[in-house]
């Protein structure tokens, strides 16, 4: 099977490159299942129900999240009935909505997908690599089909988690950097690897957000609103993942990148 995950969908210009370019490249690669990250996706902050749905409806099959999950309140609306959310596993089990692993169904096959949050420059939350064993035991019951969203700030955490899962998992690729690296490999163990996708949004920015406010604050050490600019050059990252229907290992990773000086051609 083959496997579309797609990086950090930053604003509504984020969520204008899934509307032109998620049918190109379904026709192109014909991925058996699509996931994107959408922790960013309502104006940099958070996802809404909304939102949500329409990257279902565009073919997502799974949305996975991140530090910003809960920036927007409507996430505690709809968390709990959202079947395709996935949120970092790592939050604190009792008092934290949602779920960190969701099964999808396709055709025969069954795919984990399990979102984990580092902690390295980011909050304190549980350990990541204790809970990837639990989350990994359980998914294990189901499929030996699981991929991994790692959500986190360095490349030293997100490379030490892949070498820790290697041979366990099917797939683990980093987001939250928000800049797409170059290190695609497939691990002795048989498991893709990519330390970050990047992001899916504003070309022209910082981080996808806009670069005057975010400038000013290096030149100035002063406060400054981040706001995601909303007219402007647009970039799409993701990555396509062959996988192995019957061992689960992973045969091939490749890297997406589309925009104006990497444009995509079918
Ligand atoms: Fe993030």
């Amino acid at each position: 099977m083959e496997l579309l995950f797609i990086g950090d969908v930053v604003g509504s210009i984020g969520r204008d490159m899934i509307t032109e370019y998620l049918p190109q490249l379904k026709k192109a690669y014909r991925p058996t299942v699509t996931v994107i990250n959408g922790e960013n996706a309502a104006a940099g902050r958070g996802i809404t129900e909304k939102i949500y749905k329409q990257f279902l409806e565009q073919g997502a099959n799974a949305v996975t999240l991140g530090n910003h999950a809960w920036d927007n309140r409507d996430i505690f609306e709809f968390i709990d009935d959202a079947k395709y959310l996935v949120r970092p596993a790592n939050f604190p089990e009792e008092t934290t909505p949602g779920t960190g692993l969701v099964f999808i169904k396709s055709n025969q096959l069954e795919v984990a997908v399990i979102n984990m949050q580092g902690r390295v420059f980011m909050s304190d939350l549980d350990d990541p690599f204790r809970k990837m064993d639990e989350l990994i035991a359980e998914a294990s019951e189901r499929t030996n089909i699981i991929f991994v969203d790692f959500h986190a700030e360095t490349t030293s955490e997100k490379q030490a988690m892949g070498w820790y899962v290697d041979g366990r998992v099917t797939a683990i690729v980093g987001t939250h950097t928000h800049v797409q690296t170059s290190d695609n490999r497939i691990l002795p163990q048989g498991t893709a690897y990519l330390t970050d996708v990047g992001m899916t949004g504003p070309y022209d920015g910082i981080l996808g957000m806009d670069k005057e406010a975010s400038l000013r604050r290096f030149l100035t050490a002063m406060p400054s609103r981040f706001e995601v600019p909303k007219t402007g050059r647009a970039v799409l990252s993701g990555c396509m993942i062959s996988i192995h229907d019957t061992t689960g290992r992973a045969t091939k990773i490749e890297r997406i990148l589309i925009n104006e000086d990497h444009p995509f051609t079918l």
